[in-house]
């Protein structure tokens, strides 16, 4: 194998960043996409939710952001994710796509005895498909450019088998993320291409069922051993530093974002 070096990856800052999930107006992938935004990066936007989409879109460029599109897409169906992907690729203005962060997710808190098949499956659909869609989809012009990362958000949920509002289906769906993202990174070995997955727990979106406050808050901070909920602001900081010229020593490993929730 040809020794890489490490200088090469400085020119990832300049590639367009594809960040799924980005609608919502108080979650991770909007949080992503504004701290890559401050960096001055080119973003594209995807989310099912145009109307979310447009004001993430305006704050990204507010934020700074050199480029900044958005596709309306349904990461669970194929032609969708390819659409959207196509788009990108056409855009005249927009550098070729160097990271993904794939956000895009929802947490089904129905009980196992109660949960159909369909229900299970569309957790899948969502979380873990939608992910191999966008890797599958991004992928050939990483390799062919030498330079890629793919980082997509777990769960505390995979390692401990459901999470605050979440049970079997979302753990097996995020376990399946993980395991996407280390088999990932060994078929992309020496490529120029990382992987990552983020599990985080608590942070303060309205995932769970709407915003955290009152005593449905101070039960969550309870549970959380550093005394507090995480926030979107964070989670952007250590998406930074994995699709940043500085991420590409790591692959295939899973980042815990918890306050301590569960150590290991
Ligand atoms: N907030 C937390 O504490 C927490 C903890 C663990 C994992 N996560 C994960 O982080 C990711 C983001 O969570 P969040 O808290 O920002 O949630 P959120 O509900 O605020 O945002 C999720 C976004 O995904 C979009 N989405 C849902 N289904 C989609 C589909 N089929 N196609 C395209 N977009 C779709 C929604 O429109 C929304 O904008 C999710 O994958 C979630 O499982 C969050």
């Amino acid at each position: 194998m040809t020794e890489r070096s490490a200088a090469d990856e400085a020119r990832i800052g300049e590639l367009t960043a594809v960040v799924t999930g980005a609608a919502s107006e108080r979650g991770i992938g909007r949080g992503v996409a504004l701290r890559l935004a401050r960096q001055g990066r080119p973003v594209a936007l995807l989310d099912l939710d145009p109307v979310g989409l447009e004001s993430a879109a305006a704050e990204a460029r507010a934020a700074g952001a050199s480029h900044v599109l958005t596709a309306q897409v349904d990461v669970s169906d194929q032609a969708s994710v390819d659409a959207a992907i196509t788009a990108i690729e056409r855009d005249p203005a927009a550098p070729p796509i160097g990271a993904l962060v794939s956000c895009a997710g929802i947490a089904d808190p129905t009980p196992f005895l109660e949960m159909t098949s369909q229900n299970f499956l569309r957790t899948l659909s969502i979380n873990t498909l939608g992910t191999f869609h966008l890797a599958q989809r991004v992928l050939p012009g990483m390799l062919e450019q030498g330079l890629g990362r793919i980082v997509a958000m777990s769960s505390t949920a995979a390692q401990d088998g459901g999470g605050n509002f979440s049970t079997s289906a979302y753990a097996a769906s995020k376990a399946g993320v993980e395991g996407l993202i280390r088999g990932l990174a060994k078929e992309t070995a020496g490529t120029g291409v990382t992987t990552a997955a983020i599990a985080p727990a608590n942070i303060d979106t309205d995932i769970m069922g709407g915003r955290l406050e009152g005593e449905r808050r101070e039960q969550f901070v309870a549970r959380t051993p550093v005394g507090r909920l995480g926030t979107v602001e964070e989670l952007g900081e250590l998406v930074a530093f994995l699709v940043g010229p500085h991420g590409g020593f790591t692959t295939g490993s899973t980042y815990n974002l918890n306050g301590g929730l569960r150590v290991g």
